[in-house]
């Protein structure tokens, strides 16, 4: 199986099946992570070698619950990716670790706890009824994803910063995809252990996009400190409330910067893949698409969704988790060894890289049937080890937007799929993977109203 194949077996298994040179891993790389991930990595629970450091790739619920829970503190995030980060999101809450990662995370979790979710829900819902409207005025074909991206920057917007006055969606969109196809691209060279001397290409467009991105969000700063702060209660309020207990410090103008940089790109361009990639699946997946369709209207009629039906419609959330499997947006994930351990009865040395695959756990021919296939019944009764599925991580490093994530996610395609029926048009997207999965060159769907 290779990765143009599509539409309708989701790719994904074993890409290369030899053993590549290092300047040909150092080009495929370039060109897409998916394809570092040897072909063994969808077979067995761990992958090792050796280039330039000593690597593992974990494919193994159990490995994933001894590095991301029960020995989390051993397995720090990785150096390289963090410096992958670093230009964009600095040490901010994504990229930090110990003390410093503790205090972030509790001063943003209170915008996350399932009242203020619930209480977003609104916007969410104005958002999916304006992208329901604009596919209406459109008819013919759409390009899903700039349309999903379109949609879920409204909502983080008024999260992070109740509204978007400062910000020109268009201009930040088009400098968050150059840097995914830019530093995202080249620095994967770092995940290997290549020396900084080997041309890394993108790093000049990222600069100038990165700067772009920071200029727009210091202005909102700026604004809101003028204004006082702390009406909102949005997440740029508490951040700027926000104060470490232990060393009684604030959070400066730089962190400010990272960590709103951070949230607003983490928190709509992952939830548009994972809508985007729903509606692909579906599109290829007839009969999947007229059940949910039938759920979706029976409960919504032609009004768009809000937090209260979702309930009453159990196969939209079934579809998506079954969508993140086959396309976690958040494929691959990296850690550093700390200390001496075992990870599936392999030793696991100081300075190791253990790679955590998601892309590869989540298709792996011990933990699923049938792994390629798309079945949102996998999804139906009790739920597997929470360690085999792990579209937004686990242990006390999860996602803190996950809740956030699924209920727009949910929000927007069932008010699609109630008003519309999605066909392909032309050929199915390949996955590449830089920072995220994403299709490219895109998902081209013909919308029939209905
Ligand atoms: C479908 C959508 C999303 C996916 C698949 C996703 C995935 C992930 C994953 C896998 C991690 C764990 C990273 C690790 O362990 O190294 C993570 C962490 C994180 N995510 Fe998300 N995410 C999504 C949406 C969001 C949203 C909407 C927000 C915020 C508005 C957000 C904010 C964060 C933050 C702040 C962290 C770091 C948490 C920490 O280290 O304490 N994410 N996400």
């Amino acid at each position: 199986m290779n990765i143009h194949q599509t539409p309708f077996t989701p790719v994904g298994a074993p890409i290369h099946r030899r053993v590549m040179s290092r300047m040909e891993t150092a080009l495929a790389a370039r060109r897409n992570v998916l394809e570092i991930i040897p072909a063994l990595a969808y077979r067995q629970p761990i992958v090792s070698g050796e280039m330039l450091m000593r690597w593992h790739m974990l494919a193994d619920p159990a490995g994933y619950r001894r590095v991301m829970g029960d020995n989390l503190a051993n397995y720090p995030k990785s150096e390289i990716m963090r410096r992958m980060l670093r230009p964009a999101i600095g040490d901010s809450l994504f990229n930090a670790d110990g003390a410093e990662w503790k205090w972030q995370r509790q001063a943003v979790a209170p915008v996350f706890t399932h009242r203020n979710v619930v209480a977003l829900a609104p916007a969410m819902t104005a958002t999916a009824n304006r992208a329901a409207a604009r596919l209406a005025a459109r008819g013919g074909q759409a390009e899903l994803v700039s349309e999903m991206l379109g949609a879920t920057f409204d909502v983080i917007c008024d999260v992070a910063l109740s509204g978007r006055e400062h910000f020109d969606g268009k201009t930040f969109s088009a400098a968050i995809t150059r840097y995914f196809q830019t530093a995202g691209r080249a620095s994967l060279l770092d995940f290997l252990g290549f020396p900084d001397w080997f041309p890394r290409p993108g790093e000049l467009l990222a600069g100038r996009s990165v700067k772009t991105m920071h200029d727009m969000v210091a202005a909102a700063i700026e604004a809101r400190r003028k204004q006082g702060g702390g009406a909102a209660g949005d997440l740029l309020d508490h951040m700027l409330a926000a104060q470490d207990p232990e060393t009684g410090q604030r959070m400066g103008v730089e962190s400010l910067i990272h960590n709103m940089q951070f949230f607003i790109v983490a928190g709509h361009e992952t939830t548009a893949l994972a809508i985007a990639w729903a509606l692909y699946l579906l599109a290829n997946s007839p009969a999947e698409q007229d059940r949910a369709h039938d759920q979706a209207r029976a409960q919504l009629g032609m009004r768009p969704a809000t937090a209260d039906d979702l309930a009453a419609m159990p196969l939209i959330e079934n579809i998506l988790e079954e969508s993140m499997r086959l396309y976690p947006p958040v494929g691959l994930l990296a850690r550093t060894v700390l200390a001496e351990d075992e990870l599936c009865g392999r030793a696991m040395k100081p300075g190791d890289i253990v790679f955590l695959p998601i892309w590869a756990l989540h298709r792996h021919e011990m933990w699923w049937e049938r792994p390629d296939a798309f079945d949102p019944t996998r999804f139906d009764g009790p739920r597997r080890d929470k360690y085999q599925y792990l579209p937004f991580g686990a242990g006390p490093r999860v996602c803190v937007g996950a809740n956030f994530a699924m209920m727009q996610a949910q929000i927007i395609l069932a008010t699609l799929l109630a008003r519309f029926r999605f066909h392909p048009a032309g050929p199915g997207p390949r996955p590449v993977m830089t920072m995220t999965v994403r299709p490219d060159p895109g998902v081209l769907l013909a919308v029939e109203e209905l």
